[in-house]
């Protein structure tokens, strides 16, 4: 039987207390094969994701799951919990390592946390938009051994897929230079690098999970946030924080992580299917991508956010200086030189 979504969700503030009482979505259990038969090899596996129901990636991720089922004869499905159900990014990528969940989206940010070298793609101004992005991250030749460089956590990044060109947004008055983020509390992701970078942009720092962004805007523990224009919508930000800033200091990417020892139990054909059935995901979210910024600028324009193009060589300019701090090693300077050169 399916487990109903709501036991999870109801459990997910201690989400690993949840999933040891939880454990075993991946085991054989006839009732989850997509046809219903008792085939006694059907595995049915959870996928973490932090976004909305009506994300792209959410929406994109549930197709992969079905089709995944129908092109292995149910013997792999997946089950996608939106909304931080099965926790908030960091937790959800511990819950991989440990093998309770099985699937996570989790940002770049998160990646650098476990792995350094990872930090090369959250770095502001290394993509110069979302097709490089997608290039860069999608090509083994440039990501070269950084994917299984958690294996040994077993934690196999499978892939990425752009999370948007990110906007500041704030609640009081438009942005329009770095001086206007003096004294702000502007949320990031919880990495050195993100604190740094708003840091360099003038602001300072609030490093916190997704989901707490709305109550911490709404309450004014933060002054201001920031995230392309589909998250600001789907999160709700713009009804508590009006002014949306085309300050572009940064693409985010997010990959899909998956526990390495479950992929390396599906059979070889299964593991063809799944790279298909992923390749195929990519294109679906990208062809849903564009129009989910313009829906989100029309939403928030409907109801009242005032979007600005503010000074954006001198967020640039201030920016320039992190690539130079945050890079330490020759494995991060070639994937950054790789990265910059697909771009040319
Ligand atoms: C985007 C991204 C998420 C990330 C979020 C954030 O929405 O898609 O993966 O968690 O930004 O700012 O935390």
């Amino acid at each position: 039987m399916r487990r109903p979504t709501i036991i999870l969700a109801a459990l997910a503030g201690s989400a690993t207390l949840a999933l040891a009482a939880c454990s075993g979505a991946t085991e054989s259990d006839p009732a989850d094969s997509a046809s219903g038969e008792s085939s006694g090899e059907s595995q049915t596996l959870r996928l973490a994701i932090n976004q909305t129901e009506d994300y792209p990636s959410t929406i994109a991720l549930t197709a992969f799951g079905e089709r995944l089922a129908a092109a292995t004869d149910g013997r792999w499905s997946i089950d996608v919990f939106p909304n931080e159900q099965l926790g908030a990014q960091a937790e959800a990528l511990q819950l991989v390592s440990d093998g309770a969940v099985d699937l996570a989206i989790v940002a770049g940010p998160q990646l650098e946390n476990l792995n350094k070298d990872f930090v090369v793609f959250n770095l502001p101004g290394v993509f110069k938009d979302d097709a490089h992005e997608m290039a860069v991250v999608n090509d083994p030749a440039i990501t070269g051994d950084l994917y299984k460089s958690l294996e040994d956590q077993q934690i196999t990044v499978y892939g990425g897929f752009t999370a948007g060109m990110r906007g500041v947004y704030t609640a009081e008055g438009p942005i329009m230079v770095p001086a206007d983020l003096d004294g702000m509390k502007i949320r990031v992701q919880e990495t050195d690098t993100m604190v740094r970078m708003i840091e360099l942009m003038g602001g300072k720092a609030t490093p916190m999970a997704f989901g707490e962004v709305y109550t911490a805007l709404q309450s004014g523990v933060i002054d201001g946030a920031e995230n392309a224009e589909p998250s600001y919508t789907t999160q709700k930000h713009n009804e508590v924080a009006k002014y949306y800033s085309y300050t572009n200091h940064l693409i985010n990417t997010d990959y899909l992580v998956i526990n390495t020892e479950l992929m390396a139990s599906m059979s070889a054909e299964d593991q063809e299917i799944f790279r298909a059935e992923w390749e195929t995901t990519l294109e679906e979210y990208m062809a849903m991508w564009g129009q989910s910024i313009d829906d989100a600028i029309a939403e928030a324009e409907a109801t009242g956010t005032i979007f600005t193009i503010p000074d954006q060589a001198a967020f640039a300019e201030a920016l320039a200086p992190l690539a130079a701090e945050t890079i330490t090693n020759d494995v991060q300077q070639k994937l950054y030189d790789d990265a910059i050169a697909a771009g040319k």
